[in-house]
């Protein structure tokens, strides 16, 4: 199966993909990465394994359903059965979310349905949770709101800041989202 990538920035969880994805028995290939920043390091990163890229500017379109449009003209053109949100940080609107709903999934750094959004490492820890984690879900309307595929827990511990617990949920992450993919790209699960 051939999977798009949208990142905007580094693009650390497309690499994690891209490494699963070598492994001769792993039933999806990344064929192209899309970012809405031209800068994303994540770019630089795919272009190294040959993998095809482009990246596009919201403000350059003169409305959002143009600029998603062109996103799945793009997809299209690549011929992906799945799109991955790893690190898009906009909102998709209903067209572009209905016209891929069910095989489109996000990674969110948090134990859905809790911390929905942002800065959700600093959220954790202001409300003294005990564990934090990560998720895999479809993506749907709502934002953050699409069935769960696999989540993956972490405790949180004495002394941790912000970048600490972010580091050890992205270690998670990194695990969980080729897992996930791959139930999906086998069928394992579905919307
Ligand atoms: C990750 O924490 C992911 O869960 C969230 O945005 C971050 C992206 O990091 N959606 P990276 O670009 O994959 O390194």
């Amino acid at each position: 199966k051939k999977v798009g990538v949208l990142i905007s920035g580094r693009g650390s969880n497309m690499s994690a993909l891209i490494e699963a994805s070598k492994a001769p028995d792993y039933p999806a290939e990344i064929v192209g990465v899309l970012s809405n920043k031209a800068a994303a390091p994540g770019l630089l990163t795919a272009q190294e394994h040959g993998i095809a890229t482009a990246s596009l500017a919201q403000s350059k379109f003169p409305s959002r359903e143009m600029f998603e449009d062109t996103m799945t003209q793009i997809l299209e053109s690549w011929e992906v059965d799945y799109v991955c949100l790893a690190g898009f940080m906009r909102i998709l609107g209903e067209d572009f979310v209905l016209r891929w709903q069910g095989r489109m999934v996000n990674i969110h750094p948090s134990l859905l349905p809790l911390y929905k959004g942002l800065d959700t490492h600093a959220r954790v820890l202001a409300a003294g949770d005990a564990e934090h984690g990560c998720t895999v879900h479809f993506v749907t309307p709502g934002l953050d709101e699409g069935p769960t595929i696999l989540q993956a827990r972490v405790p949180v511990l004495p002394g941790d800041t912000p970048e600490t617990l972010t580091a050890r949920v992205l270690v998670e992450e990194h695990k969980l989202y080729p897992l996930a993919l791959a139930m999906l790209a086998r069928g394992e699960v579905s919307l």
